[in-house]
């Protein structure tokens, strides 16, 4: 195995879930890894604790006169369950198939490590780099940042800077590169529905009761038309109609059509919002999703019960210019008149962040643009994503500096759910990348 598959096998191998408090500790020894690495590089590197976990920062010498450059990362990843449909162990990496096979693998270890290991490289190549360097990475992405933003404001003037990189978006299709150039939003909330003292015989009560499951259903059901809109007051007052350039752009994108979308999802059909390609729902329409419902009997065969409470984890896309507490004022609203008689609600809100635009034609984006053209050899397509990055605006808001997304996950890299991989290729063009970009970005 060559140095590199090494380095990135040993970073997969920490089960860094910052979401599971049972693994605080390998989250934290995944941090220590991370700061042993930098500094062997020749880096300046620095350990921050943060209340939950650490936040790793390292720079090279910096040159006045030179360009900054800060490149971030999340060295946390998603749970692994269901673990039984993993073809092999989430944290003991495997290549088959000329893919890397590890929870993170994508999802952020294997793009976030090609950026080090680029470094590493130009460092060895020529002992300096062309651009003052910043690496800012996270152990809380993957449950919302909670907080990045105030070590930002603490740390502003170190990490002052004059671009923002980061890979940990997607790709839209192998050997085609992708620069993002926003990314939507998020805010979410749980509906809790309580209803009688404790669960009761669904013969002896049920039908004088109101029903905590069948309520949650109906609750849920509000939040949509028919037709796939979100049928809550005042939720598209803000949003930013698609621009027609843009529309025309994403039209001549490869691999993202309808068609495509059944493919890679494997689902019998395709819905959404009327008047919208799939791309464009995804990309630049906000949504309201359901991540999960539940109440009453969930074990094998039936139970004749009438549940004391149900519950509904939501969540909601959100794109320029709708602001995650309006949105979450709207919908705490619509769950508040919509609930069912009988039942008592509680919304209880959850992690939130804003959506983030900016120009791909800007100087940067060019740049960008430039970088990943020479490194895949191939003219790179300008996309927005629908995933979420929640601190990428705060970048903007906070250090004033935007942001460039240079996506090395292919939709079918399974992030986030058994058998998350990332191929050997897309490392290797993304150690190439991190080396065309310091020098694109530095002219
Ligand atoms: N890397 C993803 C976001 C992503 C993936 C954007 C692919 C575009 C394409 C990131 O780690 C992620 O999963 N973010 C969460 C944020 C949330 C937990 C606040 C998301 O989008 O659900
Ligand atoms: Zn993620």
């Amino acid at each position: 195995m060559t140095p590199h598959l090494e380095d990135l096998f040993s970073f997969l191998r920490f089960p860094s879930i910052s979401t599971d408090s049972r693994h605080a500790a390998d989250v934290r020894a995944c941090a220590d890894w991370l700061l042993a690495k930098l500094t062997g590089m020749g880096l300046t590197a620095r350990l921050h604790e943060t209340p939950r976990h650490p936040v790793v920062v390292a720079r090279n010498a910096h040159v006045p006169g030179l360009r900054t450059v800060l490149i971030y990362g999340h060295y946390d990843v998603q749970p692994v369950d269901p673990l039984d449909l993993w073809t092999s162990d989430p944290f003991l990496p495997e290549i088959r198939d000329g893919r890397i096979w590890a929870r993170g693998a994508t999802d952020n270890k294997g793009q976030m490590m090609a950026h080090v290991l680029g470094v590493e490289k130009s460092l060895r190549e020529s002992a300096s780099l062309p651009v003052n360097l910043i690496f800012l990475f996270e152990g809380e992405e993957e449950i919302g940042s909670p907080n990045l933003a105030s070590f930002l404001l603490q740390h502003r003037d170190e990490l002052r800077c004059d671009v923002i990189a980061i890979s940990d978006t997607g790709m839209v299709a192998p050997g085609v590169p992708t620069l993002g150039y926003g990314l939507r939003g998020i805010t979410c909330c749980e509906a809790i529905l309580r209803g009688p003292k404790g669960d009761l015989h669904s013969g002896l009560f049920g039908g004088a009761v109101a029903n905590p499951a069948a309520a949650i259903a109906r609750l849920v059901a509000s939040m949509h038309d028919p037709d796939g809109r979100v049928a809550i007051a005042g939720f598209y007052d803000q949003v930013r109609p698609l621009e027609t350039w843009e529309r025309e752009m994403w039209a001549r994108v490869p691999s993202v059509g309808d068609a495509d979308f059944l493919e890679v999802t494997g689902s019998p059909g395709l819905f959404g919002e009327p008047g919208y390609s799939s791309a464009e729902r995804v990309w630049a329409r906000p949504t309201a999703e359901v991540n999960g419902i539940g109440g009453g009997y969930q074990g094998e065969g039936s139970k004749t019960v009438l549940p004391a409470d149900a519950f509904a984890k939501l969540s909601f896309r959100l794109v320029p210019d709708q602001q995650p507490e309006v949105i979450m004022q709207q919908v705490k609203q619509h769950l508040e008149r919509n609930c069912p008689p009988g039942v008592e609600i509680e919304v209880v809100p959850g992690h939130d962040g804003k959506p983030y635009l900016s120009d791909p034609n800007s100087k940067f984006g060019l740049a960008a643009q430039a970088a990943l053209r020479a490194a895949f050899n191939a003219e790179p397509v300008l996309i927005r994503e629908g995933g979420s990055i929640p601190i990428v605006q705060t970048f903007r808001d906070i250090l004033g500096a935007d942001t460039l997304l240079l996506g090395l996950a292919l939709p079918d890299a399974q992030i986030h759910a058994p058998n998350e991989n990332f191929p050997v290729a897309n490392f290797e063009a993304g150690i190439l990348l991190n080396q065309a970009l310091l020098k694109e970005l530095a002219k």
